[in-house]
């Protein structure tokens, strides 16, 4: 059973969760407009992965008798200047929910919540490569200055990303 502080705690993260995976959607579609389908894949790729994080914590939840709630999702922004300033966006944004980890380990520790405490040591791991992957894209984007055939190439690399489920048994360990 867990405390209603960190079921509250887990619920919010839910709707963080949910509302990455539309923001990398909206992403997604401006890479559609933008005619660059690798970026819109890649992106693809980041929406399926956030709604997997939101399940797990769904999951988890109900694994621990807690109730969940499902609140509205923000409407993420459409537009951006720039492939650059989309991921500076992504970078910020990653960035965010690693402080939002943080506050949850935070509340697992204030609450003597062991088994919580160990379920978000995966998600820190995740926020660590995730923070990676934003930065690499972000600094290759400005190597070819976001465009051009270095923007063509980085487009082809990123099609090649493959969606790992973390939902699937062995996943999220
Ligand atoms: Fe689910 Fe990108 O953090």
């Amino acid at each position: 059973m867990i405390t209603t502080k960190m079921e509250e705690a887990l619920n919010e993260q839910v709707n963080a969760e949910f509302y990455s995976s539309y923001l990398y959607l909206s992403m997604s579609a401006y890479f559609v407009r933008k005619n660059l389908p690798g970026f819109a894949h890649w992106m693809f790729i980041q929406t399926q992965e956030e709604a997997a994080h939101a399940l797990l914590f769904f999951n988890y939840v109900n694994e621990r008798g807690g109730n969940t709630n499902l609140s509205a999702i923000a409407q993420p922004n459409a537009d951006w200047e720039s492939p650059i300033h989309v991921f500076e966006a992504v970078l910020a944004h990653e960035q965010m929910v690693t402080g939002l980890i943080n506050n949850l380990m935070d509340v697992a520790i204030q609450e003597k919540d062991h088994t919580t405490n160990n379920r978000l040591q995966w998600f820190l791991k995740e926020q660590v490569e995730e923070e990676a992957n934003a930065t690499a894209i972000l600094e290759q984007l400005k190597i070819v200055e976001g465009k051009g055939q270095g923007l063509l190439l980085l487009d082809r690399e990123l099609q090649l990303r493959v969606f790992v489920n973390p939902l699937l048994p062995g996943g999220a360990v």
